[in-house]
């Protein structure tokens, strides 16, 4: 072994991980694991060495490990993570605690159940609704770098539900449409190609939807893919006012 290697697994990190079966459990519980400290493990290597070495009962999820499929979110030391992004580095020596994301019920252990979110992207119709049908044999729906801008940074977002764990108002009003969801409405409203703002509208101007939030920005901070759900949620506030403003006072050009 390198010398170099020899010193980076010398030591250990404890991590505190969420178990629970709830088919089995009454309770939740937290169970001690020591593991390999090294400065190029992420917290998500942690838990593969608790599967692979430790324990092979624990269960997560994840699948590209870079940053991309958006499926190892969990709260690490109570703030929702990528954890394939969660350096160990950045917690040693401190003990490091990992949870299933908040307000989202738990399947088992580190496995949440995520079909209320999947619930509402069809909600809010998160999927081009063309403008105009036309043959393929016309060629592609093209668009200007220019438009492409315009919605580009909303059509990041990896569903990995970090903002949702992050919400204070998702805490308290579970049935709030929520960050990502309204997101990824604003990035087809904005898409030069789309024509399915007013059918979005019906659940992104509902009782459960944009009014809802109370801009704590929250959901922004935490999001690994600079997505800024915060953002499109005022944006589709400013948007909705407009209408409505021209809706009264000119209701003769309203569409
Ligand atoms: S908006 Fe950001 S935090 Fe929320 S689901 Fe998309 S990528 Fe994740
Ligand atoms: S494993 Fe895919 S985003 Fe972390």
């Amino acid at each position: 072994m390198a010398a170099s290697e020899s010193s980076q697994t010398r030591s250990t990190i404890s991590l505190e991980v969420f178990r629970y079966r709830p088919d089995q459990e009454d309770e939740p519980t937290l169970q001690h694991y020591a593991v390999p400290y090294r400065t190029d493990w992420v917290v998500l290597d942690a838990l593969n060495y608790i599967k692979d070495q430790l324990d092979g009962t624990l269960s997560y999820r994840w699948s590209c490990r870079m940053g991309v499929c958006g499926s190892c979110g969990m709260m690490v030391n109570g703030e929702p993570k990528l954890t394939c992004a969660a350096f160990l580095r950045d917690y040693y020596p401190n003990p490091i605690r990992v949870e299933p994301l908040s307000y989202f019920p738990v399947i088992r252990d580190l496995v949440i159940n995520m079909d209320d979110f999947v619930r509402k992207l069809g909600e809010v119709k998160a999927w081009l609704i063309p403008k105009e049908e036309k043959p393929v044999s016309e060629g592609e729906y093209l668009q200007t770098p220019a438009e492409l801008a315009h919605y580009k940074q909303f059509s990041m977002c990896i569903n990995c539900m970090l903002c949702y764990s992050a919400c204070p108002v998702v805490g308290h009003d579970p049935d709030f449409i929520g960050p990502a969801a309204i997101a990824l409405a604003q990035r087809y409203n904005l898409d030069s190609r789309d024509g399915g703002a007013d059918e979005r509208g019906e659940a992104i101007f509902s009782h459960e939807g944009i009014w809802k939030c109370t801009f704590v920005g929250d959901c922004t901070r935490v999001c690994p893919k600079n997505v800024d759900p915060a953002g499109a949620i005022q944006q589709a506030k400013v948007a909705a006012t407009e209408d409505w403003f021209r809706s009264v006072l000119v209701p003769w050009g309203k569409k």
